[in-house]
């Protein structure tokens, strides 16, 4: 029997003001309806412009649960087509990347669409000359997503044909992409280094709710991070500070620095960490970089810029991107119990090469599967979806310094260790699972 399938308010009563219901992390059936509705009613990241800079270039990818392909068209736009065949739903697109020239072709049929999905050709073409075939879904392509929308060459997408506008939808936290953009003396990025995909055995939303828990570097880091600090700390006087120790070192920071740096909650599930500082705040210049700022910005923007280290952002549902380190983890949901967790790294055009070094050596001591950082956090991620199956509690606490005034603020700004963000994703978790249910339930 269906527990939760339109039944809005039996999902709205399983987010309280300081506990989420444990069915959140582990029910199947609200996992189904995550990818029907809240994947569906919200702007997900699909990929980056620069993935298919060429005309024809395509990468094939999932949102929520569904196979798309992004995909530059001779237009020169990017769109984004659900990955499927129309005649007999084959997957058009192979897994990766490549380029498929001016059309796909289906490995199947040979049915061969235009980068924008309409129908191109079909072999054989004089089967199909009856005009009740002009009727048929098949005649209509590979069918586009919702809608697509290009930000600062961040392609996102709302499978659903209506629902919440980008602008409105992200608000001011927009703001953390324009910085990791600005960050470029020629206010471009790159994807470049690949990418490194990790299969954790929990629920998608633990890692949304780990990127804005600062409660827990201190303790569950202690043995990588602060066993890379100890090892420092023993070696010779005068050695010079490696880069991976400058990396890992304010993983182990005090509780105080963390309550201290701060954390802004905007709308609809969007909110940062590190507003008055971070642990990307101290990491040494690169010569020059701070020069060819200045030359293309002025010195007053450009040190406003380098001087916004925001921690972890989170774009709700299923993004955490770093501008002061220009990487990007995107959570793709693949059942309650499994996540795929991608992480992708971008270059600063016109910006020195040790900025890059950087970028690559930190994804691959915190984010790597061979990381030790990612291993802290995945065995805590799996222990709790163990936990929880417990019948012991129902409730998961995420109280930390609630106030009964936060309810309908944004923008707000407060103590580093309040857990305000994640009971604000969960009103936003309410709000777009039942907004396509009957009588939905506004958060
Ligand atoms: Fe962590």
């Amino acid at each position: 029997m269906s527990k939760y399938r339109d039944n809005p308010e039996a999902v709205a009563a399983l987010v309280r003001d300081t506990e989420i219901h444990k069915d959140c992390y582990v029910d199947e059936e609200l996992f189904r309806l995550e990818m029907e509705n809240l994947f569906a009613n919200t702007w997900v990241y699909v990929g980056h412009a620069s993935q298919v800079s060429r005309v024809g270039d395509f990468y094939s990818t999932t949102v929520g649960d569904q196979a798309v392909v992004m995909v530059r068209h001779t237009d020169q736009s990017v769109r984004v087509l659900y990955n499927r065949c129309a005649h007999k739903g084959v997957q058009v697109a192979p897994d990766g990347c490549g380029n498929t020239g001016k059309f796909f072709r289906c490995p199947y049929h040979a049915w061969t669409y235009k980068t924008d999905g309409s129908l191109l050709a079909i072999p054989l073409k004089k089967g199909y000359d009856f005009p009740e075939f002009d009727a048929c879904e098949a005649k209509r392509g590979m069918k586009p997503v919702g809608e697509v929308k290009v930000y600062r060459d961040f392609v996102f997408c709302r499978l659903n044909p209506e629902g919440v506008g980008f602008e409105e939808f992200f608000g001011d936290s927009l703001s953390t992409l324009d910085n990791m953009v600005d960050r470029s003396p020629e206010g471009k990025l790159e994807v470049t280094g690949g990418v490194m995909r990790y299969m954790h055995r929990c629920n998608w939303k633990m890692l949304v709710d780990n990127q804005t828990d600062t409660c827990h570097p201190m303790v569950a880091h202690e043995s990588s991070a602060g066993t890379a600090v100890k090892v420092w700390q023993a070696a010779a006087e005068g050695t010079p500070k490696p880069m991976a120790v400058e990396l890992f070192a304010p993983f182990i920071n005090s509780y105080e620095f963390f309550e201290n740096m701060g954390i802004r909650v905007w709308v609809n599930g969007h909110g940062h960490t590190g507003v008055a500082d971070s642990i990307h705040a101290a990491y040494s210049p690169a010569p020059g970089y701070l020069e060819s700022m200045v030359a293309a910005y002025g010195e007053e923007r450009a040190k406003r810029i380098l001087g916004d280290v925001r921690h972890n952002t989170v774009y709700f549902p299923n993004i955490m991107v770093k501008g002061p380190i220009q990487t990007l983890r995107l959570f793709k949901p693949i059942a309650a119990d499994r996540t795929l967790v991608e992480s992708w790294t971008f270059r600063l055009v016109g910006a020195p090469d040790l900025l890059l070094e950087r970028t690559l050596m930190y994804n691959r001591l915190v984010n790597a599967p061979t990381s030790v950082v990612g291993h802290d956090d995945l065995e805590m991620y799996e222990r709790a979806q163990q936990g929880l199956q417990t019948r012991a509690a129902h409730w998961v606490n995420v109280g930390r310094l609630y106030s009964p005034t936060e309810h309908g603020q944004t923008n707000a700004v407060t103590n580093g260790t309040n857990e305000w963000q994640m009971r604000a994703q969960m009103r936003a978790w309410v709000k777009y699972m039942t907004a396509s249910m009957k009588h939905g339930v506004s958060a």
